[in-house]
């Protein structure tokens, strides 16, 4: 095997770990969703306990991106990975043995910490680690196994319901409360998977240099990047960039530099934006909305919630394929297009009663998510901030994306419930239009061009859209 065989193998296994964070996130996103009203019944709880269990998880991501910058500064990617994973394998093995709901709580809070601190680190790592040619498509891959990872917690919740016993299924051979266990244990085998893996994979030499190990930054490029000459080009690069920046607390850095203030805020926009367009409405309720379009079968449930998962899987192809060719702004705004008029549809056929339609459009709107703000979000909140940064700009957006989705999931049962659903379904649409005038205006086009040219040019007061344009 040649340097540019290994160089590839390399790549491809540290990006494959860095994703199976995403994977975790996303089986934890999906696993609830059934396990819940198992564990309600069986732990004998009410809806306000079951909520907090619910919560729980998105509380604790919040924090866990909050504190995972000052974890990736300090202690580095590496080591972030390794503790995330580590409370992966914490949180599923209390889920596993909790007995009532206070440790089912604590569990909860752990996995979301480890999401949190994941969700924070593995897009910043692949951003630093893959080359620049196929940044995109490696950060895409990451949301790729957010969908998959959702699409197998759809799919094991099903497998685990059909083998429970029930007045409905007595030839079920397992009980309720192994079941529960079970869908909520099986996050441990990805995430000791993750454990291993993460001790294997090398620190970021962006990072590495900002510490000063330049040494050891160099061996990992040469290990990583097909040749000598990329490797040498990209560290000149990388250490050039950290000599003219001051080792600074993000927080004043924010206070001082106007030029960054401006890609935290558009950091935190972009992750408010896509939590704005519903989509976790979908993924935490999607049963109940199949229900509420008319198809009321368990059966008809479980296919439902098992397609919109697979489509989300399947759309994301669509970015990963394109996102390195056409770009992340038109990509983008296409789908904050077709998410509002689909959201709107949906709205008119559900009440209008039909069923399909609204269920068509529902599968529209999870393509057009897949294809376009899911993944390209976490892109460009990856790509936009200056390395100096770099860790505060990320933390403050990942935290507003699990910021907002507490809240907008928190609040979205009452608002349809007080509204309708007409009224929030066009509200989300109108969040839609707006995001897309926003990104319009305000978002760069990082396409192709080094982490480092977008900083340059940043620091010389370019304005935001014009960030990524080639002189
Ligand atoms: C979002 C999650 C969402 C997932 C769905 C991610 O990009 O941040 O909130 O659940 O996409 O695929």
């Amino acid at each position: 095997m040649n340097h540019t065989q290994k160089s590839a193998k390399s790549i491809l296994f540290v990006c494959l770990m860095a994703a199976l964070a995403g994977l975790l996130f996303g089986i934890d996103t999906g696993v609830i969703a059934q396990a819940k009203e198992y564990i309600a019944k069986d732990l004998s709880l009410t809806d306000a306990q079951i909520s907090i269990i619910v919560s729980a998880l998105l509380g604790g991501a919040a924090f866990g991106a909050l504190s995972a910058g000052f974890l990736t500064r300090n202690f580095g990617r590496k080591k972030s990975l390794i503790s995330s994973s580590f409370l992966f394998c914490i949180g599923a093995i209390g889920c596993i043995l909790a007995n009532d709901a206070s440790i089912l709580i604590i569990s909860r809070v752990l996995l979301g910490l480890a999401i949190g601190v994941a969700s924070f680190t593995a897009p910043l790592y692949l951003s630093e680690i893959a080359p620049k040619n196929i940044r995109g498509t490696m950060i895409t891959l990451y949301q790729l196994m957010i969908t998959i990872g959702i699409l197998v917690a759809f799919l094991s919740n099903w497998g685990v319901v059909s083998l429970t016993h029930s007045q409905e299924n007595p030839e079920g051979i397992i009980d309720m409360a192994t079941s529960w266990r079970c869908m909520m244990g099986m996050p441990l085998i990805p995430a000791a998977i993750f454990f291993f893996g993460s001790l294997l994979i090398p620190e970021s030499p962006r990072w590495l240099v900002s510490v000063g190990k330049e040494a050891e930054a160099k061996t990992v490029l040469q290990k990583i990047r097909a040749s000598e000459q990329e490797s040498i080009a990209e560290l000149t690069e990388i250490t050039e960039t950290v000599k003219n920046s001051v080792r600074i607390n993000g927080l004043s850095y924010f206070i001082n530099n106007k030029f960054f203030r401006k890609t935290v805020i558009l950091g935190m926009l972009l992750q408010l934006s896509q939590q704005l367009t519903g989509i976790n409405v979908i993924m935490y309720y999607g049963p109940e909305i199949i229900r509420s379009t008319g198809f009321d079968s368990d059966f008809a449930v479980n296919i439902g919630t098992v397609l919109i998962g697979l489509t989300n899987v399947l759309a994301t192809f669509i970015a990963i394929y394109f996102v390195d060719k056409w770009g992340r702004k038109p990509i983008l705004m296409l789908g904050y297009v077709l998410m509002a008029i689909s959201l709107v549809l949906v709205a008119i056929f559900m009440n209008l009663q039909m069923g399909y339609a609204a269920i068509a459009f529902v599968l529209i709107f999870v393509i057009s998510f897949a294809f376009s703000a899911g993944p390209l979000i976490w892109v460009l909140c990856s790509e936009v901030q200056p390395l100096q940064g770099r860790d505060f700009g990320i933390t403050c957006s990942t935290g507003a994306n699990w910021l907002s989705n507490m809240v907008i999931s928190g609040s979205v049962l009452a608002a349809l419930a007080s509204f309708g659903s007409v009224v929030v379904m066009c509200f989300l649409a109108a969040c839609c239009i707006v995001s897309l005038i926003g990104v319009y205006f305000f978002c760069p086009e990082t396409k192709g061009v080094s982490l480092e040219y977008i900083e340059k040019r940043l620091m010389a007061g370019i304005p935001l859209r014009k960030l990524g344009e080639l002189k």
